[in-house]
């Protein structure tokens, strides 16, 4: 038997596999109750350690509607877990007789990759901490696809709590991907994670440079706005303005909304006031003429029931289009149907390294969290320049010395001479005494073969 394809990641997908689902979708939503035969005797189990409404159900109708079966364990912590049963545990048993594919939702960053390793069936991530959400991420991509009619070029601002919401994160990375503009408006001290940045600039190019969103009015009036210029060339209508002047904005094709994420926060963050709110006198502005207005739900105040009717607010529909594209990603996990493209290539990320310091600095991580069980792993985040990431949940490993496991010699990570070490090789230190620990030397003058 072949080893099952899960979706851990938004990366997990190629971009054609995503317009796949898209087209998928379409056809389902068409009539919703047509596709009974495409998976019956299949079993779809969800897995949920943390609250959902619009996830869980729709995942369950989608797969109701396709024919198959649905386990649901809605309070995961009053199951096994309570008697401190591991996650791998959990789901090597779920995914053996009991179900053909496990929907999981997690409070720990890299729940669901570590799921993966271990379940025999499709993992797909229901969301795994503040990391990522992917199925989240194609409704939501598959929203603007069908309101805007495309995505390359599309401009779309991102308004709120740009820290902790997992949605973000996986739609900034298929946004770059696609060409996307992106412009982060956070509330203050909710900034995108340095780990998200980092990745789009060493995977996809793209560099943040501060913005002028005083066209925004007071939505954007506390915020130190960021806009992400991608590598191909941004639509110039976007922005006005000459080097070295902050680019203003001058149009939007989308903002999307968040939640403040309180169940993450430490206190302090929870002190913090001052959320954006946006209603019909907000909506106003000029840039947002054109905007359709997005949120992943469930919605606080951030967005007032004054603008619920108005036709650019496509948030409920948002919502409604998450069964159509369940419905594709299960039918196309369980191999039902065929998407006839390449499948995501292979990237530099794929290789595990080993790093000097342990555990993984994120104390919500899943090697944290379920420390009596889970190995630390790590992996390549990126060759130039050399950076290793936690393999569960991406945070990046602080490593400004790097060594080779068959010299035994570490180089400032920096240095020309890392680039010849074979991936497999790389071994990062925090320091020189900790590399020194582990019996490794300081590099000498000789450029010896690594
Ligand atoms: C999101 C989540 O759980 O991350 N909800 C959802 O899946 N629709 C967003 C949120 O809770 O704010």
């Amino acid at each position: 038997m072949s080893a099952p394809r899960h979706l851990v990641s938004i990366d997990d997908l190629s971009l054609a596999e995503i317009q796949g689902l898209f087209r998928h979708a379409q056809a389902f939503a068409q009539d919703l109750r047509g596709w009974s035969h495409q998976c019956p005797g299949l079993i779809s189990a969800s897995l949920f350690y943390e609250p959902s409404t619009r996830t869980r159900l729709s995942f369950e109708s989608a797969m109701l509607r396709l024919g198959g079966g649905v386990l649901s364990a809605a309070e995961m912590s009053s199951s096994s877990a309570s008697k401190g049963e591991s996650l791998a545990d959990t789901v090597r048993v779920v995914g053996s007789s009991y179900a053909d594919v496990i929907i999981l939702r997690h409070s720990s960053e890299g729940a669901a990759r570590l799921a993966a390793q271990y379940a025999p069936v499709p993992v797909i991530n229901a969301g795994d901490g503040s990391h990522e959400h992917p199925t989240q991420t194609l409704c939501d991509l598959y929203t603007l696809w069908l309101e805007c009619g495309k995505l390359e070029g599309l401009d779309i601002v991102l308004s709120g709590d740009l820290r902790y919401s997992r949605t973000i994160h996986s739609f900034v990375f298929a946004l770059a991907r696609f060409g996307a503009n992106i412009v982060c408006v956070p509330h203050p001290g909710f900034e995108m994670p340095e780990y998200v940045v980092t990745r789009l600039r060493d995977e996809f190019g793209v560099e943040p440079v501060r913005a002028d969103v005083s066209r925004l009015g007071d939505l954007a009036s506390a915020s130190d706005a960021v806009y992400l210029t991608p590598q191909k060339p941004h639509q110039l209508s976007l922005f006005t303005g000459e080097a070295g002047v902050r680019p203003e904005l001058l149009k939007v094709d989308a903002l999307y909304v968040t939640r403040p994420q309180t169940e993450r926060y430490s206190k302090e963050e929870m002190a913090r006031t001052g959320f954006v709110h946006l209603d019909k006198q907000r909506l106003a502005a000029d840039p947002l003429r054109n905007a359709v207005v997005m949120h992943p739900l469930p919605r606080r105040d951030e967005i007032s029931g004054d603008i619920d009717q108005d036709p650019r607010s496509v948030y409920f529909k948002q919502a409604g289009r998450g069964v159509p594209m369940r419905m594709a990603i299960l039918a196309f996990l369980l191999g039902r149907i065929d998407m006839g493209t390449a499948s995501a290539p292979a990237d530099v990320r794929s290789h595990a390294v080993t790093v000097g310091s342990n555990p993984c600095p994120n104390p919500t991580c899943i090697s944290r969290t379920e420390m009596r069980h889970v190995l630390p792993r790590y992996r390549l985040a990126s060759r130039l320049p050399v950076r290793a990431s936690c393999g569960y949940c991406d945070a990046a490993i602080a490593a400004p010395l790097v060594g080779c496991s068959t010299t035994l010699h570490f180089h400032e990570a920096d240095s020309s001479l890392v680039r010849r070490i074979r991936p497999d090789h790389l071994v990062f230190f925090e320091s020189a005494a900790q590399a020194q620990a582990l019996g490794f030397r300081p590099a000498g003058q000789a450029t010896e073969l690594v």
